[in-house]
């Protein structure tokens, strides 16, 4: 007679969740604690924005995932804090570093925005721009991976490092898939009246939590 598996107990995937008010916590590190962001249709981009509130007190000599999207053998888009504390936005293996404030206590907002055209990246940090860099003119970011949040996926969604975790809050989580106008991104910053983000929407968002994430 066959086995009898043991029935998979699949975590609660909460979809289309407004979760306006409220934060993913992280509260330790851990190399098992994460959020996977469901998607709607699949990532093809050429050009986003990406916009989130981040509260940390982990210290700037640590690096720190912030975002990671990632397809079976590429991280095709991760944000970081890293080392020396600039914030980084790497594009499979090719990346630019922004030196702007670190992560603080009482939060940060931040907008990453790059586009496939001209290859124009920049770090908005509480509404302000960056300096403007270039990375990968002509890039197509592709389809058919996962979005994490909290760890940082050296393998497709598993060999997450304690180290590289996050822990903090994150909220207000936004992506568009073109480059938003600085005055619509002053908005984002200012949590006041802009236009639904097409990827995912913080006021709509279905997410599945692993580990010890409290949304509050
Ligand atoms: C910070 O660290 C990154 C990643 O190791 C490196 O590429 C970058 O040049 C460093 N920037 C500064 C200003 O030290």
């Amino acid at each position: 007679m066959a086995a009898v598996l043991p029935a998979m107990i699949p975590e609660a995937i909460i979809s289309a969740l407004d979760l306006f008010g409220k934060a993913f916590i992280f509260p330790e590190e851990t190399d098992t604690s994460y959020v996977v962001l469901s998607l709607d249709h699949p990532l093809n981009l050429e050009a986003f924005t990406l916009c989130m509130k981040v509260a940390s007190e982990l210290s700037s000599n640590r690096e720190v995932i912030l975002f990671a999207y990632r397809t079976k053998d590429y991280d095709e888009l991760n944000v970081w804090q890293e080392f020396n504390g600039t914030f980084s936005l790497y594009l499979s293996s090719p990346g630019v570093h922004f030196t702007v404030p670190g992560l603080n206590t009482f939060g940060s907002h931040i907008c990453v925005t790059w586009d496939s055209k001209s290859g124009h990246t920049a770090l908005w940090v509480n509404g302000k721009r960056s300096v403007r860099k270039f990375l990968r003119p002509g890039h197509r970011i592709s389809p058919q991976g996962t979005i994490i949040l909290g760890q940082d996926p050296d393998s497709f969604l598993g060999s997450f490092e304690k180290v590289q975790s996050f822990v903090g809050e994150i909220s207000n989580l936004y992506m568009w898939d073109h480059v938003l106008s600085p005055c619509i991104i002053q908005r984002v910053f200012l949590d006041h009246s802009f236009p639904k983000a097409n990827i995912f929407d913080w006021q709509s968002l279905s997410y599945e939590c692993t580990g010890n994430v409290i949304v509050e």
